[in-house]
């Protein structure tokens, strides 16, 4: 061990578990504006999800450099995607939690929050760009160091049509416009992919990876869908008609949001699984 550990509060080497961990920084990053336990919670479960949602972007991250090589691993792929979806698992139980407040704890610090919300989120917008839901609009909450990452990303192909390109194309028939297509724009179903998921899920024991892949990206569009029902449900409860603290129409924001489908070929073949 380097006498320089990073974690060693002093010259002895020793790591001790708040050092190592960091604590004296996460546990004094929470500062409510008011006294109230209510914010506090507040503010908790979104700095958990904002923790979660930045290792998920590493995840996904990961899975585009393994897709980049030619003999990328789709199990190890899948198994990765399988971690994101128990991820959303405690994203989901989350909700539960803050469900706790009631609406007079909630509106007795909503004032407090002036004009921030989850839409200026860079990691969930990052997240959403990377597995393909690229929508101009979005870009309009960032500010100029988040806009730059967002529109790099925007220029390269999603964890999708790299899935499509690379391991799909080279066994089945895909529609150039789909492999040639502006990555800034939002991918559309397209039948030469709901072929090739087809006989994909037709054919298990062929195409036993490919199929275990489309079946793990099910399992994870699922549970992105169950987290925007259960935000919806929260806002539905504290806000009602009301409009965003990020000016959006609220409710009715969040519900077109939940509409987008990430794999639509795949999420129309979720009886085969
Ligand atoms: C009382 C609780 C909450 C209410 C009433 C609420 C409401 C809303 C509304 C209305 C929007 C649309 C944008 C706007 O106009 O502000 C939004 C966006 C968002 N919120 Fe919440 N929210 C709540 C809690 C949370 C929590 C706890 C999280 C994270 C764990 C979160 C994450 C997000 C994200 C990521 C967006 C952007 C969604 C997108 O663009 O698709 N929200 N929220």
């Amino acid at each position: 061990m380097p006498k320089t550990c990073p974690f060693s509060s002093n010259n002895n080497s020793e790591v001790r578990y708040n050092n190592y961990l960091q604590l004296d920084k996460i546990l004094t990053a929470q500062r409510p504006l008011s006294n109230l336990d209510g914010e506090y919670l507040f503010i908790l479960v979104h700095q958990v999800k904002e923790l979660w949602m930045d290792f998920i972007n590493k995840e996904i991250f990961f899975i585009k450099r393994e897709l980049d090589i030619s003999t990328s691993s789709i199990k190890g792929i899948c198994e990765r995607i399988s971690r994101i979806t128990l991820i959303f698992n405690q994203l989901i139980s989350a909700w539960d939690v803050l469900n706790t407040l009631d609406l007079a704890q909630y509106k007795s610090f909503r004032d407090n929050l002036g004009n921030a919300s989850g839409i200026q989120s860079l990691n969930f917008r990052l997240f959403e760009f990377l597995l393909g839901n690229r929508d101009k609009e979005d870009l309009k909450y960032s500010n100029d160091i988040e806009l730059e990452k967002l529109e790099e990303e925007a220029t390269k192909p999603s964890v999708y049509d790299e899935i499509i390109q690379k391991l799909l194309s080279p066994i089945f028939s895909i529609d150039s416009e789909v492999i040639d297509r502006d990555y800034c724009k939002k991918h559309n179903k397209n039948l030469s992919v709901s072929n090739a998921w087809k006989s994909i899920f037709e054919n298990k024991d062929k195409y036993g990876d490919l199929f275990l892949l489309g079946k793990s990206l099910i399992l994870l569009e699922e549970k992105i869908i169950m987290w925007k029902s259960k935000h919806i449900e929260i806002a539905k409860k504290y806000i009602e008609k009301q409009k965003g603290t990020g000016e959006t129409e609220g409710v009715e924001y969040l519900k077109q949001k939940r509409g987008y489908s990430f794999f639509p070929e795949l999420m129309k073949l979720k009886a085969f699984i």
